[in-house]
């Protein structure tokens, strides 16, 4: 396929040296007249491992055509990748300038019949490819806008490029995009997702600010250990070399604030120790408030529905546990029965009833079948594993609230985690 790049920065030459070295042709420029001149020279305009020798196959081939004239670009190209810079400003707000220019410097070369597909490597907040595209490309109906985020690192980036985690491809028009899916998702072993482009704008969103978070919990983490006169290194080790619980998804789910006798318990200690050093920790410190929030959150969620008859439908901290102790939905019920709402029913088939009658008499009474639950509230509050059970049994004036972790369609008519 003929390849359009414009900006020859860390990513564009990187997506310049591999596509070509996969075949295609392709056209790149530069707002920066030395960088195209440093490219058909075969040097990279950046340091970065295997870069200038792909340059020089790329040239030596005629796969390469650098030049500063970027309608040659948008002409010669089916599909064009947009590479330029989104610096912040000083505000932290994105600056996304230089893509509203590449854009309307590809919209000045095209014609109203041209078939291409412009596809967006620059990190930008969702919406604002759509966006981009609606103000500067509408005129183009046979233009196609995608969103490619670009996962690669520094240094290793022409490794990364061929062999990644997984591709995302964000499109809102589906025409074609397994064709141009052929071409972007170089390394077939690595799953692919097509979806659409506010969310794959936000994937990279995700990915950095979840590496930053590993960076600084890693450094407060190791530095608490440190100062405790653990050994850091062994204490590294083993917390990475179990990738069933730690370096894993596991734990990783929008869902209920944590619970249970563990964790609540184990960060307060944690909490306590940090006390004893003179290092400062953001993230450490702010684990049990964040989570508090987060419990008011929802509690402020329920109380907004203005309903006074309520079904909660999951009481313990988790699935298969009749644990109820520090259980975020013990504490919602709790927060709701001071308030002076207690008409509520609880269903929970992990419950102990004996716990209940024993440690929580108070809730005795109101733990009811299934059946009786749900035909009692007015908001149905599902917790755990039973949206399905629940959405078969809700009368439909019933107001559902999925505080669970279970993916569901928009259309099931409930509200959810983030209201
Ligand atoms: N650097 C990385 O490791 C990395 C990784 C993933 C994603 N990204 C994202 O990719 C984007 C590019 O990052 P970068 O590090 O390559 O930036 P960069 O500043 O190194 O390169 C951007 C290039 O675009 C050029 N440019 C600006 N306007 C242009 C225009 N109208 N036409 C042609 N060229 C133009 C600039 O002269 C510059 O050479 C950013 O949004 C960044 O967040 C970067």
């Amino acid at each position: 396929m003929n390849i359009g790049i414009l900006g020859l920065g860390y990513v564009g030459i990187v997506n310049v040296a591999c596509f070509s070295k996969l075949g295609h042709k392709v056209y790149c420029t530069d707002v920066k007249n030395f960088k195209v001149d440093q490219v058909k020279a075969g040097k990279s305009p950046i340091v970065e491992p295997e870069i200038d020798q792909l340059l020089h196959e790329g040239l030596s081939k005629g796969l390469i055509i650098a030049t500063s004239d970027p309608g040659e670009v948008v002409k010669n190209a089916e599909l064009l990748i947009v590479c330029v810079g989104t610096p912040s400003k000083p505000n932290g707000e994105v600056n996304t300038s230089y893509i509203h220019n590449a854009v309307v410097e590809i919209a000045r070369f095209l014609n109203p019949g041209d078939k291409k597909f412009i596809a967006f490597r620059s990190t930008v907040p969702p919406g604002t490819t759509e966006a981009i595209c609606n103000h500067y490309l509408s005129g183009f109906a046979d233009v196609t806008a995608l969103f490619f985020p670009e996962f690669l690192r520094e240094g290793s980036a022409v490794k990364d490029f061929f062999e990644y985690g997984r591709c995302v491809i964000g499109c809102d028009s589906h025409s074609q995009i397994q064709r141009l899916a052929e071409v972007l998702h170089v390394c077939k072993e690595a799953p692919l997702f097509i979806t659409d482009l506010k969310t794959a704008e936000y994937s990279k969103y995700i990915d950095n600010s979840f590496h930053a978070l590993k960076v600084v919990f890693a450094n407060e983490i190791f530095g608490l250990a440190n100062d405790l006169g653990v050994n850091v290194e062994d204490a590294h080790k083993i917390f990475t070399a179990d990738n069933k619980l730690n370096i894993s998804s596991r734990y990783f789910r929008p869902g209920m604030p944590f619970g249970g006798s563990c964790l609540p318990k184990d960060v307060r200690e944690v909490q306590h120790l940090l006390n004893k050093s003179d290092r400062s920790f953001s993230i450490l410190n702010n684990l049990i408030p964040s989570n508090e929030q987060y419990i008011n959150r929802l509690y402020e969620q329920i109380v907004s529905t203005g309903k006074k008859k309520i079904t909660l439908i999951g009481l313990t901290f988790k699935n298969y546990s009749d644990d109820l102790r520090e259980s975020p939905v013990l504490k919602l019920l709790n927060s709701l029965l001071e308030l002076g709402i207690d008409d509520i029913s609880i269903w929970d088939e992990d419950l102990n009833m004996e716990t209940v009658r024993i440690d929580f008499a108070h809730l005795y009474l109101k733990v009811k079948t299934f059946e009786e639950a749900m035909r009692h509230g007015e908001l149905v509050v599902v917790s755990k594993r039973y949206l399905d059970m629940v959405l078969k049994n809700r009368n439909h004036s019933q107001v559902i609230l999925n505080f669970s972790d279970k993916q569901y369609s928009q259309e099931a008519g409930i509200t959810n985690l983030f209201g």
